[in-house]
């Protein structure tokens, strides 16, 4: 990868101490396996929202990966649908929902919303996912400001100003008449002009070469720099609030999951507003510095919902191992994140497959060698800690 990505990628908020604090959690977990119990025969699936799953493994929502690999998205979505392993299209994504669910054939995929400051934007995504098969609306409620990342910092790299992860956006019509409506307004054209120096022509030539179209076409065009300033002043609403979720049940029949979700009271807060699923997760380390582990903050949400919905997890998941311990602890499902990334970096859709088959090979030895043969017997297997 280049400087940028590896900063993009395994960079998280301030000193970083959240990304270490979620694999520390994982490692004062133990597994205390059980014996003579017959695991010839294993099953892995699960059941969520009334599709069977082969496994209870999911791929987190990651932007920008047109940074790590040319295929970006549309080889994680590849890799995921030859595996069968259901795929969240982040809504800061290198490559339109559209084009990756036409790489997909029927297999499951979701779609990762941010809620940006256009209402009418969101009900558009909404519906684009709905159209492209994605079975539940992941809402990311940890990012309504991006973090505070020393790594990008230093570097000076923020990979959206340079029309990085904003596919979504240029593909979406609501966004590109709003877009129009604005420039027709002089409103973007008349901010002032960046200073000329060599830097400054760089990322005004990669905003060209990002917006749709390519380099020749946008040459001339000032389309691609008001998109991206269109996407930075309009991409979050700081202002969200849960009220406003009543506004995305209006706009969809699909199951809505809250991401980002760590404290007991805001999960039995989800269960009240009809939310269908949660996500506990810290952006994996990325958002605040010194914020609770993910697996620390999963058996208490996990309580305070009590099973009435379904509660995945995700930050620091690194093995099939971790897989278990994560459910063991009271997951539903487990969503993977950075290591799949890695597999892209390194090979494509291929380096994807090979990270997902050896997280399941591995889960599936896990789960055999602790004495269960199948999802639901996990949770009765005892962990202990250090
Ligand atoms: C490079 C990168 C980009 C990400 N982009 C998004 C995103 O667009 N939407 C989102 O909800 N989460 C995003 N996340 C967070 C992941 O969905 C997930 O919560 C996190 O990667 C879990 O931590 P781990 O990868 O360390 O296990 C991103 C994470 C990384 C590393």
């Amino acid at each position: 990868m280049s400087p940028e990505a590896w900063a993009y990628v395994a960079g998280g908020a301030g000193r970083e101490s959240t990304i270490d604090a979620n694999r520390a959690a994982f490692e004062k977990w133990r597994i205390v396996p059980r014996v003579l119990r017959d695991v010839e025969k294993r099953d892995l699936s699960i059941e969520l929202f009334g599709q069977k799953l082969l496994s209870p493994l999911l791929l987190c929502p990651i932007g920008v990966l047109g940074m790590v690999h040319r295929d970006a998205d549309l080889a994680v979505a590849k890799a995921a649908a030859a595996l069968r392993v259901p795929y969240i299209f982040s809504n800061q994504a290198s490559v339109p929902m559209e084009d990756c669910a036409a790489a997909m054939g029927d297999a499951p995929r979701w779609f990762q919303l941010y809620w940006s400051r256009s209402n009418e934007l969101v009900a558009s995504f909404v519906k684009r996912a709905e159209a492209g098969g994605c079975s539940a609306i992941v809402l990311t409620l940890d990012t309504t400001m991006l973090g505070w990342r020393p790594r990008d910092l230093d570097l000076g790299s923020l990979p959206f100003m340079a029309g990085q992860g904003i596919a979504q956006y240029t593909s979406d019509p609501v966004f590109l008449r709003e877009l129009g409506e604005e420039n027709a307004l002089g409103s973007t054209r008349s901010t002032p002009q960046p200073p000329l120096n060599l830097q400054t022509i760089a990322t005004a030539l990669e905003q060209k070469v990002n917006f749709p179209g390519g380099l020749i076409k946008n040459l001339r065009s000032g389309d691609p720099r008001a998109a991206v300033q269109r996407f930075m002043t309009t991409y979050s609403r700081p202002s969200l609030q849960w009220d406003d979720l009543k506004y995305l049940r209006q706009h969809t029949k699909l199951p809505i999951l809250l991401k980002g979700v760590l404290h007991p009271d805001d999960a039995k807060l989800a269960v009240e507003t009809g939310i269908d699923g949660l996500i506990v997760s810290n952006h994996g380390g990325r958002q605040i510095d010194g914020e609770i582990a993910s697996l620390d903050a999963l058996p208490a949400v996990a309580a305070a919902v009590n099973g009435k919905i379904p509660v995945l997890f995700d930050s620091g998941v690194r093995s099939g191992a971790d897989v278990f311990k994560a459910l063991a602890l009271g997951a539903t499902a487990v969503c993977l994140g950075r290591p799949y990334v890695y597999g892209l970096a390194v090979g494509g859709q291929r380096g994807v497959e090979a990270v997902i088959g050896n997280v399941l090979a591995e889960f599936d030895l896990t789960l055999g060698l602790s004495g269960c043969r199948s999802v639901p017997e996990i949770k009765a297997t005892g962990l202990s800690q250090g």
